[in-house]
């Protein structure tokens, strides 16, 4: 079973599009061992309460630097003994000491067809409003291997989602979510635990 910890900042649907995906047998051969959240008060821990998966919250907040607060989250993540670590709308940078130690074993989902509206400043809500502003007419999520670059590693999976004239950012974040996140995060799960998944140099092969 591919020990699988997944990592969360806030209401944790996607979070919650794993644990359905689960239970509905979308996913097999995946035990969730555990859910670490930066912040203490998000339904994201609830949620994973709910489904009996340990989850603990680690927060930048309760450490005098940025290098002790790696330090402790790196040892929290450590204790599960993940195979593959999910960030699932997390919104902390990964320490690059953990991004050497789990290379090729972070996915992460992105709300947006990487190269576009992604990087330093691209995330959550923000994404769609600037994706709005461009008036592009497909957008979409995309998930990816982590590497030390914000959003630049390995693609596995891209799902496309149409821009209507009249969307809002929060709109078009919930469409973007239901139409593509929930669903190519899940698969992705799936297939790496699967062994369906190869990676050639900066390509993902799917077997
Ligand atoms: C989503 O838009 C996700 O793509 C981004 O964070 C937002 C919230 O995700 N990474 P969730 O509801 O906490 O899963």
């Amino acid at each position: 079973m591919l020990r699988v910890l997944v990592l969360v900042s806030g209401g944790g649907t996607n979070l919650q599009a794993i644990i359905d995906a689960k239970n509905e047998g979308k996913i097999t051969g995946v035990e969730l061992v555990g859910v670490i959240s930066n912040n203490k008060t998000v339904k994201s821990l609830e949620r994973a309460r709910n489904a009996g998966i340990p989850a603990v919250s680690v927060s930048p907040k309760d450490y005098e630097n940025r290098a002790l607060f790696n330090e402790a989250f790196l040892e929290e993540v450590n204790k599960f003994t993940p195979d593959l670590i999910v960030l699932a709308g997390f919104l902390v940078a990964i320490p690059p000491k953990m991004v050497s130690q789990y290379s090729n074993r972070i996915i992460n989902i992105h709300p947006s067809l990487i190269p576009s509206f992604c990087g330093v400043g691209y995330y959550g809500l923000k994404v769609h409003e600037k994706a709005l502003e461009r008036g592009v007419k497909v957008t979409g999520a995309t998930v990816h291997f982590v590497t030390e670059g914000m959003d630049e590693g390995p693609i596995i999976a891209q799902k496309a989602v149409v821009v209507e004239d009249n969307d809002t950012p929060e709109v078009l974040q919930r469409r973007v979510m239901e139409q593509a996140e929930w669903l190519i995060l899940p698969q992705a799960i799936d297939d790496i635990a699967n062994g369906r998944i190869a990676v050639e140099g900066h390509r993902v092969i799917k077997k």
